[in-house]
């Protein structure tokens, strides 16, 4: 008999399938692969940069690639190859990933309270949370909080955010738009399960360890025992694989926050930007 949490899960290339860009025409693959066993889910992906060489062919193999996964599908194989995500996404594959396993798990685990991003932009990793979220704990509440506008200029992007979610046909999110030295702590949820942390703008933004403190600060306190904080751009220069190094101000600001505190920061590859959690103890 399988396990409970293994029964509900969506293929996870799936949920991956969902958040790319079908019109990518990046010159890189990935393969993913995936299997379900009753104790553990797993995949990885290979990057197959050599193809940045071979245009021509890249083109052909793109065509290749539906007649081959439906070969694969015959086959039984858990197996998908996919066009690497657009570079405009603010979160690559690999992130997708780290992010599925680890919201999945405080969902699969029932840890108590509500899910929030902080840094939403157009939704990209709004939308898996959200995917997740409806396959596996459909009467929690999930809330984000961003300003909604550049900086630069005094566009709201809040509409496409929006415009995404109804594309997808998912349910939008708890939204709460202003600086979150407005809404944060005044509009947090009582209690949370699993946050997002992903809010660099601009490299070297010296106001970036503050924001991070502010946020820290106030989530924390909130987090059910078990609860995970995902942190997008923790680099550490010592343990982290390959990833962009811009956002120093995030990992100084997570090193003090837990420097006195029983957690500490996992780092996770994440490609070409890094990611790190930490789990919150009881
Ligand atoms: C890197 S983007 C988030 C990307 C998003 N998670 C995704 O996957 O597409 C960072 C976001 O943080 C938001 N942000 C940065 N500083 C903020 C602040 N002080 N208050 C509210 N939002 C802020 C920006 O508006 C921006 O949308």
């Amino acid at each position: 008999m399988q396990a409970p949490e293994t029964r509900q899960h969506p293929c996870h290339a799936e949920l991956l399938k969902a958040n790319l860009n079908p019109g990518s025409q990046q010159p890189a693959f990935y393969i993913h692969l995936c299997r379900n066993c009753p104790a553990i889910f797993y995949s990885w992906t290979l990057d197959f940069d050599f193809f940045n060489s071979l245009t021509p062919i890249q083109k052909r193999a793109l065509r290749l690639l539906k007649p081959l996964n439906v070969l694969f599908e015959k086959l039984n194989w858990h197996v998908e190859v996919v066009p690497r995500p657009a570079n405009e996404d603010m979160i690559t594959l690999e992130q997708r990933i780290n992010l599925f396993h680890l919201e999945n798990e405080t969902l699969v685990h029932k840890v108590e309270g509500d899910l929030a991003e902080f840094g939403c932009h157009h939704g990209k990793s709004s939308l898996m949370i959200r995917k997740i979220l409806d396959a596996h704990g459909p009467d929690k509440q999930f809330h984000v909080f961003d300003r909604f506008h550049s900086g630069q200029a005094d566009v709201s992007f809040r509409n496409v955010f929006e415009e995404n979610f109804r594309a997808a046909g998912l349910e939008l999110p708890v939204i709460h738009p202003g600086l979150f030295e407005n809404t944060v702590p005044s509009e947090l949820p009582g209690k949370l399960s699993f946050v997002h942390i992903d809010c660099t703008t601009n490299p070297h933004d010296p106001a970036l360890k503050e924001r991070i403190m502010h946020l820290l600060e106030h989530i924390y306190p909130r987090m059910s025992p078990q609860a995970i904080g995902l942190v997008m751009d923790y680099r550490d220069p010592e343990k982290t694989v390959g990833g962009s190094d811009s956002f120093p101000g995030v990992k100084d600001a997570c090193d003090d926050f837990f420097r006195d505190r029983q957690e500490q920061m996992y780092v996770l590859y994440g490609n070409q930007f890094p990611h790190a959690y930490f789990r919150k103890q009881a």
